[in-house]
């Protein structure tokens, strides 16, 4: 259901959950003075409950309520890519953070998105924790239409049309002396270098425990399962993910991520894609990844891989 900027306030200050646009995905939001509202958000995701929330902020100038200390390169970062997809996770002054919020980490996750509605709703209602607005696990929603095709059509959604970014925001962690990579998105790595003085460490995988809990968890994934090949194979597969000026086999039907040579196009595709794979019922969809290892193209490599690879918990 459509509702207003007004209505969405409304319902946000009474304690209720509505979803709303950012420039990179949808978000499920919740008033984070509002830890009832908050838990809703996991039940209605069916989220792990050790797997935290991004805060997000109406301005940079919010996070030293929340924070207890702004590094060196915080005041670089914010002012280069806020409001942005940028995330930002720091120490946290517990107290003022609902613990639902942080899944009782001692950090706290911070973001100012870049989407006119969703800036104007957060100077109305405060602080709103957000996830991307999708049920855990699955690929995430980039139109109102999404949101309304996982949780119902009677679930309040503020349309602001389709996302511009179209992936998820880059995480960066300050570890106490160094800013780290600690979840691949939007803006790519490189382009902290000039604000930081120095390129930050990706550390998305780790060797054990990941920074980002949720990166533990099954992310993106269609029903479908996904074959993710360089060179397109003659047999397998009902479907195949790719590019609209390359040549595939006419015997299956062909989802388009746009030009080959446009990483943001693909980037704005890539859930839509792997949402309609589930709409047209596809079983096995071969994925055409044939594409350079940096940039955004690196991201959208993660979330294939991601989306493509089976494991036993959802997030
Ligand atoms: O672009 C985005 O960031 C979107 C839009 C809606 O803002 N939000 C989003 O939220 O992607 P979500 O919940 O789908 O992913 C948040 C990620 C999870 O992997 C979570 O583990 C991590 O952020 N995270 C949140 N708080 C953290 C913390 N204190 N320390 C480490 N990771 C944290
Ligand atoms: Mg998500």
């Amino acid at each position: 259901m459509r509702i207003t900027l007004a209505e969405a306030a409304s319902h946000l200050k009474h304690g209720d959950v509505v979803a709303v646009p950012t420039e990179t995905v949808y978000g499920l939001a919740a008033s984070l003075n509002e830890p009832s509202a908050i838990q809703k958000i996991y039940s209605l995701k069916n989220r792990p409950a050790n797997n935290p929330l991004i805060i997000h902020v109406a301005s940079a100038s919010m996070v030293s309520e929340y924070a207890q200390v702004l590094p060196p390169g915080f005041t670089e970062l914010a002012q280069e890519f806020w409001p942005g997809p940028l995330t930002l996770v720091l120490p946290a002054i517990s107290n003022k953070i609902p613990y639902i919020a942080t899944a009782g980490l001692s950090t706290a996750a911070f973001r100012v998105p870049e989407h006119s509605l969703t800036l104007k709703l957060l100077e109305l209602t405060g602080p709103l924790v957000m996830p991307s607005a999708n049920l855990s696990g699955k690929p995430s929603a980039t139109t109102a239409e999404h949101v309304e095709n996982d949780f119902g059509v009677d679930f309040p959604v503020v349309d602001g049309g389709p996302c511009s970014c179209g992936l998820e925001s880059t995480i960066l962690f300050w570890n106490g002396s160094t800013w780290v990579v600690a979840r691949l998105g939007a803006i790519e790595p490189d382009a902290f270098a000039k604000g930081l003085g120095y390129m930050p460490e990706v550390s998305i995988k780790g060797s054990q425990v990941p920074i980002c809990p949720g990166q533990m968890y099954r992310h993106y994934a269609p029903k479908a399962s996904l074959g993710l090949v360089h060179t397109i194979p003659d047999d397998g597969g009902e479907a195949v993910v790719g590019f609209s000026d390359r040549r595939y086999s006419s015997k299956r039907k062909l989802y388009s991520l746009g030009s080959s040579q446009e990483p943001l196009e693909a980037a704005q595709r890539l859930y839509s894609v792997l949402r309609q794979l589930d709409l047209d019922g596809v079983g096995a969809a071969i994925v055409d990844i044939d594409f350079p290892e940096n940039g955004l193209w690196l991201t959208l490599k993660e979330r294939l891989e991601k989306a493509a690879h089976s494991c036993s918990s959802d997030s």
